[in-house]
C-alpha cells in the first residue's frame, strides 16, 4: 500500500508511478484517512509513505498521520509485521528527514525499512531568496525523475530485507533538521498570511486543490462596486499543511503569502 501526500503533484506523480511498477494500491493521505482503520489486503506486507520534504524534515501533517493512523489486516489491528518505507521528494536536499521519519515510525512500534529521495522541481516560494526553479532546471529534474523512480522500484524488489537509506542529504544536515526545522514549523507555517488579490476570478481552483479541504469559497461581504451578484472568494481555515497548492494552482497568480510571494513563479507537476 502506497500512502501519499502532495501539494503540487510531485509526490503524487512518484507515488502513482511506483504503484504501477510495484503493483501496489495507492491512497492519498486525506484528513479522513485517520477516521477509521485502513484495510490492508492480506497479500500486502509493505506500507510505502511518499511525501515532500518540508524544511529538511517530514511535513507536520504527515507526522500527525503517522501518529494517528490505524491499519487493519485480516481482522487484526496490530500489524507489527508490516514493513514501512519512505520515498521523499525534494527540490534540493533532505537533511535528516529520514531519521525524523524513522523516529516517528518507531514511536508506533513499527520498523522503518528503506528510505529514498527523488529530486523534483522546487515549489517553496514563501521566503526571501526562495523561488521555483528556472524552466531549464525544472525540465531537467522532470526528465531525470522516471529513471530514478525505476531505480527505486528495482531496489524495492532486489534488496529484500536490507535496511537502506539512499537520499540526497545536502550540507549541514544536522543544523537544517535539528535547528531550522523546529523554527520553521513554529514561525513559517501559519496560513494567516494567505490572501487573494484583485486578480481573483472566483474560480475556486485553490479550494478544489487543497488536500486538507482548508479553503472555503465564501460570499464576499461589503462589496459595492455595482456588480449584480456578489462573488465567492477563498477563505483559509486553520488546518493548513503549507503545501502551497492554492498558490501554485491559481490561473491568475492571485494567491499571495504576505508580500513574500510577490514576483515569484508558479509550478504544478505537469504529469498529474
Ligand atoms: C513548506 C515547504 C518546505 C520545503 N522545504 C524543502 C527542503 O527543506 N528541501 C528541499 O529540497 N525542498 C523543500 N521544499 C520543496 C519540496 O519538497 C519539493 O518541491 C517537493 O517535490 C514538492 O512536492 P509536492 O509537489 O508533492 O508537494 C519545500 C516545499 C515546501 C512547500
Amino acid at each position: 500500500m502506497i500512502l501519499w501526500f502532495s501539494g503540487t503533484g510531485n509526490s503524487r506523480y512518484v507515488a502513482e508511478r511506483l504503484a504501477a511498477q510495484l503493483g501496489q494500491a495507492q491512497k492519498e493521505m486525506r484528513p479522513e484517512l485517520i477516521k477509521q482503520a485502513l484495510h490492508i489486503p492480506s497479500a500486502e506486507r509493505d506500507i510505502i509513505w511518499v511525501c515532500p520534504v518540508y524544511s529538511w524534515g517530514i511535513p507536520p501533517y504527515v507526522r500527525s498521520v503517522i501518529k494517528d493512523i490505524r491499519f487493519e489486516r485480516d481482522g487484526n489491528e496490530d500489524c507489527r509485521e508490516m514493513r514501512h518505507h519512505l520515498v521523499l521528494t525534494c527540490g534540493d536536499d533532505c537533511g535528516l528527514a529520514p531519521e525524523m521519519w524513522r523516529k516517528e515510525i518507531s514511536k508506533r512500534g513499527w520498523t522503518g525499512d528503506k528510505v529514498f529521495s527523488v529530486t523534483m522541481p522546487n515549489n517553496y516560494v514563501c521566503m526571501k531568496g526562495f523561488d521555483v526553479d528556472s524552466k531549464e532546471i525544472e525540465e531537467a529534474k522532470l526528465s531525470a525523475a522516471p529513471a530514478r523512480i525505476d531505480e527505486i522500484s528495482r531496489a524495492f524488489n532486489d534488496s529484500e530485507g536490507k535496511v537502506l537509506t539512499d537520499v540526497v542529504r545536502g550540507r549541514f544536515a544536522w543544523i537544517k533538521t535539528r535547528i531550522i526545522y523546529p523554527w520553521f514549523v513554529r514561525h513559517a507555517m501559519s496560513p494567516k498570511p494567505f490572501r487573494f488579490t484583485k486578480e481573483c476570478i472566483s474560480c475556486g481552483k485553490c479550494a478544489a486543490a487543497c488536500p486538507m479541504r482548508n479553503i472555503s469559497m465564501e460570499i464576499e461581504k461589503n462589496v459595492d462596486d455595482g456588480r449584480q451578484r456578489p462573488r465567492k472568494r477563498p477563505r483559509w481555515g486553520d488546518n493548513c499543511a503549507m503545501c502551497l497548492s492554492c498558490y501554485h494552482v491559481c490561473p491568475r497568480h492571485a494567491v499571495m503569502y504576505g508580500k513574500s510571494t510577490l514576483n515569484k513563479g508558479q509550478y504544478m507537476n505537469p504529469k498529474v
